[in-house]
């Protein structure tokens, strides 16, 4: 178990890159590029951008604040931060929940990684045509077994990493993936605005047309940067605790905002022009990386070994997500239900994989049953996404702004003073009045017109 004196990570920049691989997964490389694509392209991506810097830099800020103040895991931060208004627990308690929420469907489209992963390999997804990629992929996801198979493996490497603990296990592993997870979407952008025609998809991506918005989209786009942040849910929180207390909040959250957006938008030019050199539709929606991507694949001069860098890119990002996931609940069980940290991640994730099932056969045998219209996968996904993590943002938010002392917030960005925090003024007026009031018209709004 960590130490107290020990707890956290070695450095700053352990820090941020464990935090990134946290932010940077599915959400930036399989889910960004398909909403941009059924959003209409730069326009989405420019409003994107705005909610970054607008609203997820704060609130990612403010649930940072909360983890190194207390020093906690999610429920016993607001315990040690709100000793006598134990509703405050609360908030963490829901922080959990999402996170189960979250891993249960996230871990089935990681498992799809690991097949894809297979497939590239033995080159099954080289000589198809577009009809037998489509059919590949739809008789994949509709089986059972296969896919249960991946998700559990993926499940299973997860935990292992959780259960060897921040330092040798976060912080060391993704310290190993993210650079070349970087290098490999670097080795992949080149390829794709190379290939003639790339042009297009480079408009597409960044030439704002903004006839093509709605107000559906403008809520996509803050679902989609929240997700993309991994804010709203505290593993921020969590993360935040590991933070040394002599590391620069400010810059560090500037760190892993950018890592992620710039990741967000480097998978949009692996994509989009590739996509569009091809004559494919952009707008195919979740199956846009697996059963468009494969075309592109096949089509291009060494195209296995790009389908090879590409999927390995995409379970890399999936798995230093799916750690972060995870080791919000392990924590929390360390800390206040007193399990060792090996217990804690096996019996989380054999829970994760129960509830996952249902995910994953949510493509097959279960797809006719349906929540609201969606099926449970989409259920899941939307219900995160586009109420759960805006309602976890406004919380944290309103502690922030409103419950705790002003003093303490100034204290634990300038750390006790040593740091001159001239932004303050600023970053105190967004969680006071702008974040709650946009957070607040974005819940109300969802509820009203879904
Ligand atoms: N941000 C990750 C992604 O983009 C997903 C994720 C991990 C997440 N942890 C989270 C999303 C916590 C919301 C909250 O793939």
């Amino acid at each position: 178990m960590d130490n107290k004196n020990e707890r956290g990570f070695s450095s700053n920049i352990g820090a941020i890159i464990a935090a990134a691989g946290g932010a940077v997964g599915l959400g930036n490389i399989w889910r960004f590029p398909y909403v941009v694509g059924q959003n209409g392209g730069a326009a989405f991506l420019l409003m994107y951008v705005l909610f970054i810097l607008l609203l997820g830099i704060p609130v990612m800020l403010s649930e940072i604040i909360i983890g190194r103040r207390s020093q906690r895991n999610l429920v016993g931060a607001f315990r040690t931060l709100a000793p006598k208004h134990k509703a405050w627990m609360g908030v963490g308690v829901l922080g959990l929940i999402v996170a189960f929420i979250i891993y249960s469907f996230y871990s089935v489209v990681a498992g799809w990684t690991l097949n894809y992963i297979v497939l590239s390999c033995n080159g099954q997804l080289m000589g198809k045509n577009p009809a037998e990629i489509t059919q590949m992929f739809s008789s994949f996801t509709q089986s059972s077994f296969w896919p249960l198979l991946y998700q559990i493996v993926f499940i299973g490497i997860t935990a292992i990493v959780v259960i060897l603990g921040v330092k040798k296990g976060i912080e060391k592993s993704t310290t190993i993936l993210m650079p070349l997870l970087l290098l490999l979407i670097i080795v992949m952008c080149i390829r794709s605005i190379s290939l003639p025609g790339a042009e297009k998809g480079i408009k597409f991506l960044f030439k704002a047309d903004f006839s093509k918005l709605n107000a559906d989209s403008f809520l996509t786009a803050l679902g989609q940067a929240f997700f993309s942040l991994s804010i709203g849910m505290g593993a921020l929180i969590t993360y935040g605790s590991y933070i040394r207390k002599e590391d620069n909040l400010f810059t560090t959250s500037l760190c892993i905002a950018g890592a992620d957006t710039l990741v967000a938008i480097l998978s949009g030019i692996a994509i989009f022009p590739a996509v569009f050199a091809f004559g494919l539709n952009p707008t195919s929606g979740p199956s846009l990386v697996y059963e468009v991507l494969p075309n592109v694949f096949n089509s291009m001069h060494y195209g296995q070994l790009f389908a090879i860098v590409f999927f390995i890119l995409l379970a890399i990002a999936a798995l230093t997500s799916t750690i972060s996931l995870l080791e919000v609940v392990v924590l929390w069980e360390i800390e206040e239900l007193k399990w060792s940290r090996r217990k804690a991640a096996i019996l989380s994730s054999l829970c994760i994989f129960l509830i996952g099932i249902g995910c994953t056969l949510s493509f097959g045998p279960l797809q006719g049953f349906k929540i609201f219209d969606l099926t449970i996968f989409e259920f899941f996904d939307q219900l995160t996404a586009v109420y759960l993590l805006p309602i976890g943002a406004l919380l944290f938010t309103i502690f922030i702004g409103w419950y705790l002392p002003k003093t303490d917030v100034y204290d634990e960005l300038s750390n006790g003073g040593k740091l001159k925090v001239r932004y303050f003024k600023y970053y105190y007026f967004i969680v006071r009045y702008i974040a709650p009031i946009a957070l607040l018209i974005v819940i109300i709004t969802n509820i009203i017109f879904d």
